[in-house]
């Protein structure tokens, strides 16, 4: 009987430092919600990646990582389907990451855009030696499963180069072991928090899917629109409004038709926030009831991770050992 074909893997997650937000949306969630049946996927709870500018708070993890499960079932990530799992309950991703740091050079390690931004934007004046080399173990998350897709935010794509140099690397100093695997961006490349910064806990500038009707509204009220815009019959300037982009991607339906009346000052920027806000609220409706139905369901943040942590367990395992094979780390033979 000839084998059904195998489906091809994606490997992609988050930091457990907090809820999620509609910035992940855009980025990746939204394509990982929409792959799940084409794809076999892994989403990793990234808890080592929290350490490397968390030291401090790791009391948080156990709740964090509680509602980013949450998070993920509201918003459509079926257990039946994907695989979610725990970065330290995963052994083989820390052997994984030690090997492959002795293939990456400090000066490209140094090298790293984002890496680099990230010490100036979240102010990190003393970065650990496990921050600096974050690429090399999220190289790690992705290829323990040899990971082919990989669905991103754009600030992710340099790491998703380091690891595509990594599997290229290691393929050729030992044998094939890793595919080389592609990024996936969203549709909207990046959504601005609302004060136009990128959208992040840090600047508490972000919405949140658990955010009540309210909130959202109140938010979305905050939102800095076009500076030089002061009277609603001024004429404005989309392309500049950060409510402009939350219209590209949670309100297509009505974004031209804004966009030409904002052109000609025809809407104020108090009648278009409104619309925005009631559209992203209906978008989050069913998230807040399917949240409300999973929070109620007692044992199934565990159920889902010990399933997740064994599944990618057992796929690691195959990986290392591979991996140790072919650099002859294996002494089965002499031992
Ligand atoms: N670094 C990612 C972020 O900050 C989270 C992450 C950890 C990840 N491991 C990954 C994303 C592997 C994709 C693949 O959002």
């Amino acid at each position: 009987m000839p084998k059904t074909k195998t489906k091809k893997r994606i490997l992609t997650g988050d930091r457990p430092t907090g809820p999620l937000h509609l910035g992940h949306y855009v980025g990746s969630l939204e394509n990982r919600v929409k792959l799940q049946d084409k794809y076999e996927c892994f989403f990793i709870i990234s808890d080592y990646e929290f350490l490397t500018d968390h030291l401090s708070r790791t009391e948080e993890l156990r709740k964090n990582v509680k509602n980013l499960v949450l998070d993920y079932l509201s918003l459509g990530i079926d257990p039946k389907k994907s695989t979610v799992f725990v970065e330290s309950e995963i052994p083989q991703i820390s052997e994984l990451t030690l090997l492959f740091s002795m293939l990456v050079g400090l000066s490209r390690v140094k090298r790293n855009p984002t890496i680099k931004e990230e010490i100036k934007t979240r102010g990190i004046s003393k970065a650990s030696y496990g921050f600096i080399g974050w690429p090399i173990a999220q190289a790690a998350d992705i290829l323990c499963v040899r990971a082919e897709l990989v669905p991103v935010g754009e600030d992710q794509l340099s790491h998703i180069e380091q690891t595509r140099e990594i599997a290229r690397d290691f393929n050729r100093l030992f044998g094939f072991v890793f595919p080389v695997p592609e990024a996936l961006t969203g549709k909207v490349a990046r959504l601005p928090g609302i004060d136009g910064r990128k959208m992040s806990k840090s600047f508490d500038n972000a919405i949140y899917f658990s955010d009540s009707p309210k909130q959202v509204k109140e938010k979305i009220n905050r939102a800095i629109t076009d500076p030089k815009r002061i009277h609603p019959s001024d004429k404005g300037h989309p392309e500049i409004c950060n409510i402009f982009q939350y219209y590209k991607a949670f309100n297509k339906e009505e974004l031209n038709e804004i966009k030409e009346q904002c052109q000609k000052g025809k809407i104020g920027c108090v009648a278009c926030k409104e619309k925005m806000a009631k559209a992203i609220n209906e978008f989050l409706e069913p998230i807040r009831e399917k949240r409300n139905y999973y929070s109620k369901q007692k044992n199934i943040i565990k159920d889902v991770l010990n399933a997740g942590n064994k599944k990618t367990e057992r796929e690691a395992a195959k990986t290392l050992a591979l991996v140790k094979e072919k650099m002859h780390l294996d002494y089965k033979l002499i031992l």
